[in-house]
């Protein structure tokens, strides 16, 4: 048979191997933006091989421990009961175990276009009995409560009874994680299952939180396409709500059992009770095939506007589609009214707890210029946790808001404080709480989500609000040193979360951090500019409300042009105040003895020593600052700052990182891919293929089946958006400056631009057309590299690309 052509749409896998099973779970999850589920086996519980998990945003309990001498106290995203739970059974044999049956011909497909995971295999027993099993699953894009799991079975040689057994399983733990394992996994207590008269129900209510989340399940089966009534038996067991529904087979014969499920939680909106909107919930639903049909609809409509369509080997752009179809699974339209961040694993596994870091950094561009009420929904998501971030300030000693390294449920500090190191066995001090920068993160996703729509009710509402209280508190940190006329802010963590301290140092923080101090000089003067564009009546109110006076405003002018940056004696910028000092490493000797060397903490501390005391980083640091600043935006903070700086100062600075990164985060290769596109394609193109396999490859060998790494898998897109593109949304302008790698052929997307709903763009290396949005609309401002143009959205403009100069040499 000669192999399917490689799909564009279709993430296919044959053969069951369990080694690759927990990632494939994660990479074949199926979600809608409230909750996800992993691609578990139906047939299966949590036995180390498979791992069901699903995952509702908000749905999070705090559990304390007692580890390494301390109390520990972990927010966690809880793992839900196991809704898929479905196996088979032939007469009264054992229920369907892949292990100890032959297995052939088995395929796992997800369709990306349609939001379909199917499963298809033939078992034989010992008894030489061959049955056919289909499966495919769906998690509601249309109707965000529903989800759906379909099993056919075909008996291809014999006769007899199949037991079908169908439940919700409630006897589920949060132990996906294996390093966390020695800690309280156990979150849910079952309240209800009840079952009969067709419908399943369970409700449990997690521990601390005191969440309560109802499901309910529907079941149909059919026999040649014909409803049958099978006998049925509920067969609860503690913990459980479970049925057996049993029908005669002969070869040849198709049974089609279908279940519909309902999963609604304490979190939801206009439901009531959640068990009681369960069981409602299921009994209207439609039947299988119309539920798939309006999910299908749903995602043809999220195609429509997120698709980025690229011209490449199948396969690049396979991924490129996975990455825009996880992102979408993890925050979508139904994310808007729960009150959710963004969480740096999705909706897919339970590593990071599903806490919220910095990584929406990564996601917001793409959402901004896409679906902008969802990138404002997690924007108010940081702006209702201003309380926490204020009273964190304070308890640091400044005024106006300090948002913490991880988030969760209430904004408050959920970074942990000991940390296992695997390889030694050791729990160590965990310092990345000192990573204030995420405060200037949020400032900064803020100010971009303001330039991309315009929102300015936003900005006044609550955008400034958060950004004044941002650089309110770093121009407290701030401290002067009257010497040298300069300001330092001590005591941090850059994104580099290698060094936390210098190696001489026994408190841990880093002085003059330069991806903080440029990023903080540029917030303060984003927070002058946002004073500015509020209206006077607002203005006023603001700022006595935050009590935020003229001297305050004359300080952070101030701080914004005298802040310090560290330099090396040729000219690069220094990571922090001490970087230089640092010893160089060994790379290629520890490449050899290690092989795998991108956790180069774990590595030096099992040895005994330190990454502190060398010049190499877990990921881009000081090179994040031309991820997110234009070379423009970035001269003009050193120029304001008073630092002299030639052009090459970018490129220089960006060879001397290159050389030192182990890539010990998924983020760091799209850093560097961004930070190559202008200057070396090739390059910036080879590590865009690296950050592109980051999930579906595993690269950290094992991380993704813990769950999906959401803010590479965003930025990839955003490389393509942006980063190869040029786009920019300053100046009230929509502006392109297009240098496509060689590999890169052309590229097609549409874009929301303020008033501008689709704005269609294609690039190829010769062209760059723009288009679409049909009559009524303004005139689009667009501007292709140093050429200015007013787009009629009536027709396209196609905008011929000169070669640039480093081509044509
Ligand atoms: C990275 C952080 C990131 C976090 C969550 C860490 O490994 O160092 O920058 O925010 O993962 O994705």
């Amino acid at each position: 048979m000669t192999p399917p052509p490689e799909s564009r749409w279709v993430l296919r896998y044959e053969g069951f191997d369990p080694a690759a099973e927990a990632l494939r779970e994660s990479l074949c999850a199926l979600g809608n933006g409230r909750f996800a589920t992993r691609a578990a086996a139906p047939e299966s519980r949590a036995d180390g091989v498979h791992y069901p998990g699903t995952y509702a945003a908000g749905v999070v309990d705090r559990r304390v421990d007692h580890a390494a001498g301390r109390t520990v106290a972990n927010e966690s995203i809880v793992n839900l009961p196991d809704w898929q739970s479905l196996t088979l059974r032939i007469e009264d044999g054992d229920w369907l175990d892949l292990g100890a049956l032959t297995v052939s011909g088995y395929v796992q497909e997800l369709d990306l276009r349609r939001g379909v995971l199917a499963r298809r295999f033939v078992v034989e027993d010992p008894a030489g009995r061959r049955t056919r099993v289909a499966q495919r699953r769906l998690v509601s894009m249309a109707d965000p409560l529903l989800a759906a799991l379909e099993c056919t079975v075909v008996a291809e040689n014999w006769s007899g009874r199949l037991t079908a057994r169908s439940g919700l399983d409630g006897r589920v733990t949060n132990c996906g994680v294996a390093r966390y394992r020695g800690l309280s996994g156990q979150h849910l207590l079952v309240e209800e299952s009840t079952s009969g008269s067709g419908l399943l129900g369970l409700v449990v209510r997690t521990v601390q939180s005191r969440l309560r989340v109802g499901l309910a399940a529907r079941h149909r089966v059919l026999l040649d396409g014909v409803e049958q009534a099978p006998d049925r038996r509920t067969t609860d067991q503690e913990g459980t709500a479970a049925e057996d529904l049993a029908v005669d087979l002969a070869p040849g014969r198709v049974l089609t059992v279908q279940k519909v499920v309902a999963l609604c939680t304490s979190r939801d909106r206009a439901i009531g009770e959640p068990g009681e909107a369960a069981l409602q919930e299921v009994r209207r639903a439609p039947d299988l095939d119309a539920l798939l049909a309006r999910h299908v609809r749903a995602w043809a409509h999220l195609w429509r506007r997120c698709d980025v369509e690229i011209d490449g080997p199948p396969r690049t752009s396979l991924v490129v589609r996975l990455h825009v179809f996880h992102l979408l699974q993890t925050v979508s339209a139904h994310s808007v009214d729960l009150d959710v961040g963004i969480p740096a694993r999705g909706l897919h596994g339970e590593a990071y707890r599903g806490h919220v870091f910095w990584d929406e950094v990564f996601v917001l561009p793409f959402l901004v210029l896409r679906l902008p009420a969802v990138a404002r929904a997690m924007l108010l998501y940081r702006w209702r946790r201003l309380p926490q971030a204020r009273a964190a300030a304070r308890a640091a000693g400044s005024r106006g808001a300090m948002y913490p390294w991880q988030s969760g449920s209430t904004g408050r500090e959920e970074s942990q404080t000991v940390h296992l190191n695997p390889r030694s066995g050791r729990w160590l001090p965990d310092n990345s709480a000192l990573q204030r920068h995420i405060g200037l993160a949020v400032a900064y996703n803020t100010w971009r989500y303001h330039e991309a729509t315009g929102d300015l009710d936003f900005l006044v509402d609550h955008g400034a609000e958060m950004i004044l209280d941002i650089a309110a508190c770093w121009a407290d940190l701030a401290t002067y040193d009257p010497v040298d006329d300069r300001y330092d802010i001590c005591g941090v963590m850059g994104p580099d979360e290698y060094h936390d301290a210098l190696p001489d140092r026994a408190e841990p923080g880093l002085d003059d951090n330069a991806y903080t101090n440029v990023m903080a000089a540029w917030t303060l003067i984003r927070a002058l500019d946002s004073v500015e564009l509020l209206p006077a009546g607002r203005r006023g109110e603001l700022l006595d409300g935050l009590g935020i006076g003229e001297q305050d405003l004359q300080r952070w002018e101030h701080v914004s042009r005298r802040l310090r940056l560290c330099w090396h004696a040729d000219g690069i910028l220094s990571q922090f105040r001490g970087y230089e000092e640092l010893a160089e490493f060994d790379w290629a000797g520890y490449r050899q003895r290690y092989g795998d060397i991108s956790r180069l903490d774990r590595i030096l501390e099992a040895e005994g020593d330190s990454p502190n005391r060398y010049k190499l980083s877990k990921q881009a640091d000081v090179l994040m600052l031309f991820h997110l600043l234009t070379a423009d935006e970035f001269y003009a903070v050193l120029d304001r700052l008073g630092y002299p700086h030639d052009r090459t100062t970018i490129p220089r600075t960006v060879a001397y990182y290159l050389d030192r990164t182990s890539h010990g985060s998924t983020l760091s290769r799209v850093v560097h891919a961004w930070v190559l596109a202008r200057s070396d394609r090739a390059q910036a193109w080879d590590y865009f293929l690296e950050a592109l396999e980051s999930d579906v490859d595993d690269v950290q060998g094992g991380t993704t089946g813990e769950g999906i790494h959401l803010g590479a898998m965003a930025g990839t897109l955003d490389l393509l958006q942006r980063g190869f593109t040029g786009l920019q949304t300053r100046d009230d302008t929509l502006g392109f400056d297009p240098y496509l790698p060689e590999a890169l052929t052309g590229m097609r997307f549409r874009l929301r631009y303020r008033d501008h709903p689709e704005v269609e763009v294609a690039i190829t290396h010769q062209t760059l057309t723009v288009g679409g949005g049909g009559p009524g609309l303004p005139l689009l401002p667009l501007r292709v590299r140093d050429d200015a143009y007013r787009v009629d959205p009536r027709g396209t403009l196609e905008v011929r690309l000169r070669r640039r100069r480093a081509e044509r040499s």
